[in-house]
């Protein structure tokens, strides 16, 4: 069987995609910024990075530390808010025949309900509520540490598209608050966001990020984002799932894949190789032609087996 010859299409909830790969939001831009790279309607969709219902300035500096395996982030959801973003960004990526998945974010509930009122008529084809930032109505307590929190940001979204919901790794019971997404409206559950982390300049005797407190990503949290995958597939096998964390070849993205997600997403290993999404789906390709599986559909969840 010849690479060409493999399909790798999917589908998350209904909604087709015509590859398997995405990008994971923040790292590929707010609109069309990888088209230099390669042609986005290839990929299954673009994730763009959250986006909250008014602009919103992040963290200050420094904002990212290289780590041996992977890196501290404290961008802290630096972002032009809806109405600037689905008039300056929003058509550019639609021009471009990929799928346009937008992710929202927000400080409170009433954020996340605005945000779906903003995005309820607009030409996208899903939102993905990223539930990992805090809630300050919850002493910042991130929504996703808390199953009320999570299913109150679900339902505030509203449902006039797909609902994906991103969940943080950072908490014991992850496929509880899937569970709870789940019963709230959710659609597909996307797991997971960066594992929270720190570092500390030693010669400054300081922490090291303007932000403080930092989110881990890249291949230092593959194995976190496996084990989430497979727990939530297995607690809760009729939700689908995106897997995310740590995909920089075929392989990792083939182990989320077995471990039972429905298509994976590529991030950090974007910001150092911009074709990376492309590549890791021409290695899903080459490894499926070398072991004669003609879908993808057939090593969904194969790990379960
Ligand atoms: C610089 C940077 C910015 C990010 N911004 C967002 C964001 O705005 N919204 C979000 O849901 N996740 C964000 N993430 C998390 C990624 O989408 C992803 O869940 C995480 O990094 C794990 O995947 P990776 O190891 O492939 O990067 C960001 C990650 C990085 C490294």
């Amino acid at each position: 069987m010849r690479a060409s010859q493999v399909s790798i299409s999917t589908e998350v909830a209904g909604l087709a995609l015509p590859g398997v790969v995405m990008t994971a939001s923040g790292t590929s831009g707010h609109s069309d910024e990888l088209a230099a790279y390669g042609r986005l309607k290839d990929l299954g969709a673009v994730v763009v990075k959250s986006l909250s219902p008014e602009a919103w300035e992040g963290n200050p500096p420094p904002r990212l530390r290289p780590l041996e395996h992977g890196m501290l982030n404290s961008v802290g959801l630096q972002g032009p808010g809806i109405s600037a973003w689905l008039r300056d960004d929003l058509p550019r990526l639609r021009a471009s025949g990929a799928l346009v998945v937008v992710s929202v974010w927000g400080k409170t509930v009433q954020d996340y309900e605005d945000a779906g009122k903003m995005l309820a008529s607009a030409d996208i084809d899903a939102i993905e509520i990223n539930a990992s930032c805090p809630n300050v109505e919850d002493h910042s307590r991130m929504f996703a540490h808390s199953a009320t929190a999570t299913s109150e940001v679900v339902s505030a979204v509203g449902d006039s598209h797909p609902r994906w919901v991103k969940l943080s790794p950072n908490i014991a019971d992850v496929p509880a608050i899937a569970r709870a997404a789940q019963h709230a409206g959710a659609d597909a559950v996307t797991l997971i966001n960066t594992v929270m982390g720190m570092a500390i300049d030693i010669e400054d005797r300081q922490v090291a990020l303007g932000g403080r407190g930092g989110g881990v990503s890249g291949p230092e949290i593959h194995a976190v984002a496996v084990r989430a995958v497979y727990e939530c597939r297995r607690e809760n096998p009729e939700l689908p799932i995106i897997g995310v964390g740590g995909v920089s070849r075929g392989d990792d993205a083939l182990e989320l894949l077995m471990a039972g997600a429905s298509a994976v997403q590529v991030g950090t290993a974007s910001l150092a190789e911009p074709r990376a999404p492309w590549r890791v789906q021409e290695e899903i390709r080459s490894w499926m032609a070398k072991h004669g599986v003609s879908h993808i559909q057939e090593i969904i969840g194969a790990a379960h087996e």
